[in-house]
C-alpha cells in the first residue's frame, strides 16, 4: 500500500481540497438555509464570512500544515513556544475528536443518500408517484427502518475506506480527480434542466432576492457556521491537506480557488433545486425534508425523464459526500499514524491499520446515530435524541472552538517569520494581501469566532 505523503501536483491538491469542501453542506444545507434566512440578504453575509474569515482560516490551516508537514497534534506542538507545548497539544487532539464526531454524524446522512441512490436506480422512488404523503411516509419508514439504513451506511464507509487504503496520491488525490469533474457535470445537467422549466424564475427569486426581515441574529450565526463547515475548516482536515501540499504551492491562491469553487457549487446547487421545486408547485421545506421528500416529488412530477434526473441528483449527492468523508477519514488516519510513531523514528500504526480502526469506530458510532431514529429513539441526552445531541455538539461547540483556537495560534503564537516564509513559499511568491490576511487572522477572525461561540452557547 502506498505511503506517499504528499499530493503529486498543485492541481491535485486543489481538487482534493475542493472535494473535501464540496459536500452535503453545499448541496443540501446551503440552499435551504439561504432560502430560510432571507435569500440574497443571507447570501451577502455568507459571502462576507466565507471570503473574509473562512478563506483566512483555510490559509492558516494550510500554512500550519505545510510548515510542519505534520498532522494537527504534532503541528501545533512543534510551532508553539517551549512552555506552551502541552497546551497546544490539546488543540491537536481536539481537532481529532471533532473530525471523529463530524464523520460519525456525516455517515448517517451519507447512508441515507446511498439508500436513495439505490431506490432511485431500482425504481422504487419513481413508483411512489406524486402523492406527497406517500413520499414522506417512504422517507419516514426508510429512516426509521432499524438496521436497513445502517447497511447502506456501511457500504458507503467501505467505499471511503477503500480510497484511503489507496494512499494519498493513488487514493485521495485520484478519487478527487475522477469524482470532482463528474460532480460538476452532474450539477450542470441539473441546473440546465431546472432553469428551463416553466416558472423556474420564482425559484431563482426565492434564492437571490434579498429579504432583510428574515435575516435574524440566528441567520447571521448560521451563515458563519455554514461558512466554516462548508470550507471544512475548524477540524484539522486542512492542516493535514496542507502537510501534503507541494512546497512551491501558492497558499493564498490555493485557498482562494478552494473558497471560490466551494461557493460556486453551493450557488449552483441552489439553482438546481429551487427553480425545479417552485416550477412544480411545491413548498421549499427545510432540513432533510427538502432532499428526501420534496425533491423525489419534483422528479416524479417530471414524468419519465424525472427518474433519470432523480438518479443524477442522488448520485451527485453521493459523490459530494464521498470526497468529504474521504478527507475526514484521511485526517483521522494520518493523525493516528503520526501519534503512534515511535520517537526513534520507527513507524507506529500502519496506514491501513489506522484507517481500519477509524472506519470501525466511526461506522459503529454512525450506526448508533442512525439507530437513534428507530431502535434507540428512546435514548435521550439533555432531552435530545442521540442524533440531535451530536448535531448540537458538532455545530455549536466543537468546530467553533477549534477554529477560534486555530486563529489565535496562527495570529498570536506561531512565529511571524515562519508565517511569512511559508506564505510566500520561501520568498518565491509575492502575496500583496499578506498584511490584510494577517490583520484578519489576528483581530477580526478571533473576535468574530468568539462572538459566534458565546452567542451560540447562550442562544441554545
Ligand atoms: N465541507 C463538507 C460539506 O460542506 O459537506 C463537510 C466537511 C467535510 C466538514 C470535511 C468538515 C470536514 F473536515
Amino acid at each position: 500500500m502506498s505511503e506517499q505523503k504528499s499530493f503529486s501536483s498543485n492541481l491535485g491538491a486543489i481538487m482534493a481540497a475542493v472535494g473535501s469542501a464540496v459536500g452535503l453542506g453545499n448541496i443540501w444545507r446551503f440552499p435551504y438555509i439561504t432560502g430560510k434566512y432571507g435569500g440574497g440578504a443571507f447570501l451577502i453575509v455568507y459571502l462576507f464570512f466565507v471570503f473574509l474569515l473562512g478563506s483566512v482560516l483555510m490559509m492558516s490551516e494550510l500554512v500550519i500544515g505545510r510548515r510542519t508537514r505534520c498532522t494537527p497534534i504534532k503541528a501545533y506542538t512543534s510551532l508553539a513556544t517551549k512552555g506552551q507545548k502541552g497546551l497546544w497539544r490539546v488543540l491537536g487532539w481536539l481537532c481529532v475528536v471533532t473530525s471523529f464526531f463530524i464523520l460519525s454524524q456525516y455517515l448517517v446522512l451519507s447512508g441515507w443518500t446511498t439508500g436513495y441512490v439505490w431506490h432511485s436506480v431500482s425504481g422504487s422512488l419513481a413508483a411512489l408517484g406524486t402523492d406527497a404523503s406517500l413520499i414522506a411516509d417512504f422517507f419516514r419508514l426508510f429512516s426509521t427502518g432499524g438496521w436497513n439504513p445502517v447497511w447502506y451506511m456501511v457500504a458507503f464507509s467501505a467505499l471511503v475506506l477503500i480510497v484511503i487504503f489507496g494512499g494519498v496520491q493513488k487514493g485521495v488525490e485520484l478519487a478527487s480527480k475522477v469524482l470532482m469533474p463528474i460532480l460538476v457535470v452532474l450539477i450542470l445537467v441539473l441546473c440546465v434542466r431546472s432553469l428551463t422549466l416553466p416558472g423556474s424564475m420564482r425559484g431563482v427569486e426565492y434564492l437571490f432576492s434579498p429579504d432583510f426581515s428574515k435575516l435574524t441574529a440566528e441567520g447571521i450565526l448560521a451563515a458563519l457556521g455554514q461558512a466554516l463547515f462548508s470550507l471544512s475548516v475548524g477540524m484539522g482536515v486542512m492542516v493535514v491537506y496542507g502537510s501534503y501540499l507541494p512546497a512551491n504551492d501558492n497558499i493564498f491562491k490555493t485557498a482562494m480557488w478552494i473558497t471560490a469553487c466551494d461557493t460556486l457549487i453551493a450557488l449552483l446547487a441552489g439553482l438546481a433545486i429551487f427553480p425545479a421545486v417552485f416550477s412544480c408547485g411545491f413548498d421549499p421545506a427545510g432540513g432533510p425534508g427538502l432532499v428526501f421528500c420534496v425533491l423525489p416529488n419534483v422528479f416524479n412530477s417530471m414524468g419519465t425523464a424525472g427518474a433519470v434526473f432523480s438518479m443524477v441528483f442522488f448520485l451527485l449527492l453521493l459523490v459530494a459526500a464521498l470526497t468529504s468523508a474521504i478527507s475526514l477519514l484521511e485526517c483521522l488516519t494520518a493523525c493516528i499514524c503520526e501519534a503512534t510513531a515511535r520517537p526513534d523514528g520507527k513507524s507506529g500504526m500502519r496506514r491501513w491499520q489506522g484507517a481500519l480502526l477509524f472506519f470501525l469506530l466511526t461506522t459503529a458510532l454512525g450506526a448508533v446515530f442512525t439507530l437513534s431514529f428507530s431502535h434507540l429513539s428512546g435514548v435521550k441526552i439533555a432531552d435530545l435524541s442521540l442524533f440531535d445531541f451530536i448535531d448540537r455538539i458538532n455545530s455549536i461547540y466543537l468546530p467553533p472552538i477549534c477554529a477560534l483556537c486555530t486563529t489565535i495560534f496562527f495570529g498570536w503564537v506561531m512565529p511571524e517569520a515562519d508565517v511569512r516564509d511559508e506564505f510566500t513559499s520561501h520568498g518565491a511568491h509575492r502575496v500583496r494581501l499578506y498584511g490584510a490576511v494577517r490583520f484578519l487572522a489576528r483581530y477580526v477572525a478571533p473576535l468574530a469566532l468568539l462572538i459566534v461561540l458565546v452567542t451560540g452557547i447562550f442562544m441554545n
